[in-house]
């Protein structure tokens, strides 16, 4: 069961300490340490992996795939940190689950696993968190219903596509070309996870480019998988079914969502000067780190290098003088979970920061437009609301007021939470948050990181 919900809520207020420091380290990336388990669980023999994202969303993962017939441990190898070793079953595998599936708060195991199961004869329940139980399915219910999956909602559930679901998978399945009518890299993913077992070619048509794990991660196992990139941008990619998946040896890169917290802060905070090392600068991922520069962040790329087939560097953040900025909607999908944390940033920066095209951040784990913008305002800054965006005005480099009474509300969602921890770092009388156990399903070490760092006590 997800912490958030087995406990009781952790508040905390987060003050301006002093500037970050020295260098620290962000943990694996949460899309790629996914993957990394899927696809060993679904490959003919061992794979290992070492970097590996432990939060609660990825333990989700493990525990469904476990669930369905891999095996899965955790290693302690010392020095280098643990390796997780898993023993997949192959593709076409996997076993009857014979409970629920208990997907706490990860609308991405949730979509990606739906797409896995969709293409094999078992049938699985999915259930989640209440966050997550808000969520939308319908964008994977569509395209693997066409594959002939069949689903089904719990008379208890919410109804609308909601969790908890019931969904019968079926084999073969049939192979679809399907049009992305959302920008997101889980419907992709799912739709590509089903093709893995269905006979024929899987196509997915992708408009506008998301995040290419996936891709990257299934050529890295042997699939044969095609990308044609028109002169537009549409991505047309094509994935063989009945694949035979190759075991493979992974180091998963650092998150840079989680680094944007740490980058942020640094960047806030008077002082700072701070190295984190081991970021991800997927392309289709490291948006948000060229808006900062572009806002006049002090962020230099060091050691540049490839972990496990992914663009890496070290960087190096320093104390900047901000500036609002309109940031182009094209951009959005590179740095879709970093929004939260650019608001904090423009709400101490000087003059106007503008956001169009952020529609999807209104379903994720909880609505971030709405959310954000009544914990800026809560805290001091200036925001208006939009349909798809939100318009700050900075404050110039000074200090937020921070919050009074009321703690922020943080909806069952990590990013809000550690985003207001960081705006609490640069208030006068700190921010509040009424739960900091959120936190751990995408990044458990980060008020350590934090507190090492220098930015609390
Ligand atoms: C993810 C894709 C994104 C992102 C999520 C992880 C993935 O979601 O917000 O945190 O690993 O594929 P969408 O594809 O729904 O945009």
């Amino acid at each position: 069961m997800h912490s958030a919900e087995t406990s009781a809520p952790r508040p905390r207020r987060f003050f301006a300490a002093g500037p970050l420091t020295g260098r620290i380290r962000v943990p694996g990336d949460k899309s790629i340490s996914h993957r990394s388990i899927m696809l060993g669980a679904l490959a003919v023999g061992r794979t290992r992996v070492t970097g590996l994202l432990e939060g609660e969303d990825v333990m989700a993962t493990a525990a469904a795939m476990r669930a369905m017939g891999a095996t899965i441990d955790r290693l302690e190898t010392g020095a280098s940190g643990p390796e997780w070793v898993i023993d997949g079953v192959g593709v076409g595998g996997l076993l009857q689950p014979k409970q629920a599936l208990d997907m706490g708060n990860s609308g991405t195991s949730t979509r990606l696993l739906m797409g896995l199961v969709a293409s094999h004869a078992i049938t699985a329940t999915f259930i989640g968190d209440a966050s997550l139980s808000k969520r939308p399915m319908g964008r994977v219910i569509d395209p693997l219903s066409q594959m002939g999956a069949d689903f089904t909602a719990a008379p208890s559930g919410h109804g609308g596509g909601r969790l908890p679901l019931t969904l019968r998978g079926i084999s073969p399945a049939v192979p679809i070309s399907y049009r992305l009518p959302v920008a997101s890299a889980q419907v992709k993913s799912a739709v590509l996870l089903a093709g893995l077992n269905t006979p024929g070619i899987t196509t997915v048509i992708e408009p506008v480019p998301t995040r290419d794990h996936s891709e990257r991660m299934l050529r890295g196992f042997g699939a044969e998988l095609t990308v044609e990139v028109a002169p537009d941008g549409t991505r047309t990619i094509h994935l063989v079914g009945e694949a035979e998946l190759r075991p493979q040896t992974i180091e998963v890169p650092g998150d840079p969502s989680s680094a944007a917290f740490f980058v942020v802060a640094a960047l806030l905070v008077p002082g700072s000067d701070l190295v984190v090392e081991n970021v991800g600068l997927n392309p289709t991922r490291a948006a948000l780190f060229d808006v900062l520069r572009a806002m006049g962040g002090q962020i230099e790329e060091l050691d540049r290098r490839d972990v496990g087939g992914e663009p890496v560097a070290d960087l190096r953040v320093r104390h900047s003088a901000l500036t609002g900025i309109a940031v182009d909607p094209a951009v959005v999908p590179s740095m879709v979970d970093e929004f939260p944390v650019l608001f904090v940033a423009a709400a101490l920066a000087s003059g106007r920061t503008v956001t169009t095209g952020l529609e999807e951040l209104r379903v994720k784990e909880s609505d971030r437009i709405a959310v954000m913008r009544a914990a800026l305002e809560q805290a001091g800054a200036t925001v208006t609301e939009t349909e798809d965006g939100l318009i700050i005005e900075g404050t110039g480099g000074d200090p937020l007021r921070g919050t009074n009474n009321a703690p922020v509300a943080t909806h069952l969602d990590h990013r809000i939470a550690m985003s207001m921890a960081v705006a609490g770092l640069a208030s006068k009388g700190g921010v509040e948050i009424d739960d900091t156990r959120p936190i751990a399903t995408s990044f458990p070490a980060f008020e350590v990181l934090l507190a090492q760092a220098g930015g609390t006590t």
